[in-house]
């Protein structure tokens, strides 16, 4: 029986307030060892799921299956762009070739009485567990899905079904020594409230959609491949 449930921890505490990605461009090898990436990918399965239902798979591109990855993206750019010239489609296919090591993590949905909801966001926690236990064994990562992720066409020929989405592809290396830029961080002040009865709620920036529609959340009407 396991029963670690959490202990102080300053070193995780202090990595977590000031954690942030490195971006793609500049990471460098080495990637991790085989044995630093099985352990990534454990800590990235063993997330909250409600119902246990594993809604996501992992792919891995090392070595030659990056440029394979990227003989798809330079086919499909240049189909999609005719006009581009052969700059760009080398920048296509060079993509996943920036980094030692790419990540996809892929949304599958299972078939289960809880909502879809639910199911995306694990797969949302899966990606930043991801990230945090890369980070871990000290390599950098930005998480990305650029266009790539999201043409049909790039899918099919990677071998991901219709009905599954990337929820990134996770660029992983050797960051570069030295201090990066900082981005601005979320302003407590604006979106924090000690709940009470009459106290105004602060929520941040103006809501952007008229309505927010939850996923479907009756997963037997879901097609798959
Ligand atoms: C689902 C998802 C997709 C993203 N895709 C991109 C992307 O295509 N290009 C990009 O520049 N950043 C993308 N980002 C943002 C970066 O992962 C990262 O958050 C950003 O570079 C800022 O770094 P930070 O993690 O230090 O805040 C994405 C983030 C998420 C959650």
């Amino acid at each position: 029986m396991d029963t670690w449930s959490g202990k102080p921890s300053n070193e995780t505490l202090e990595y977590l307030l000031k954690r942030r990605s490195v971006k793609a461009d500049d990471l460098v090898e080495p990637g991790p060892s085989e044995e630093q990436l099985s352990e990534i990918l454990t800590a990235a399965s063993r997330v909250p799921d409600h119902g246990k239902v594993v809604p996501f798979y992992h792919l891995v591109f090392q070595g030659d299956a990056r440029k394979h990855a990227g003989d798809v993206f330079g086919e499909v750019y240049s189909k999609n762009n005719p006009e581009a010239e052969g700059v760009q489609v080398e920048r296509e296919r060079n993509r996943f070739m920036r980094v030692p090591l790419v990540v996809g993590l892929v949304m599958r949905m299972r078939k289960s009485k809880k909502p879809l909801w639910e199911q995306l966001m694990t797969v949302g926690a899966a990606s930043q567990n991801l990230v945090l236990a890369a980070n871990a064994h000290g390599y950098g990562v930005q998480w990305l899905t650029e266009w790539y992720a999201y043409d049909e066409a790039v899918k099919a020929k990677l071998g991901i079904s219709e009905n599954d989405a990337v929820a990134g592809f996770f660029y992983i290396g050797t960051a570069p020594e030295g201090v990066q830029e900082e981005r601005e961080r979320p302003d407590l002040n604006k979106i924090v409230t000690h709940w009470g009865p009459q106290t105004p709620i602060k929520k941040g920036d103006e809501y952007h959609m008229d309505k927010f529609d939850f996923p479907e959340t009756d997963v037997s009407v879901v097609k798959r491949s």
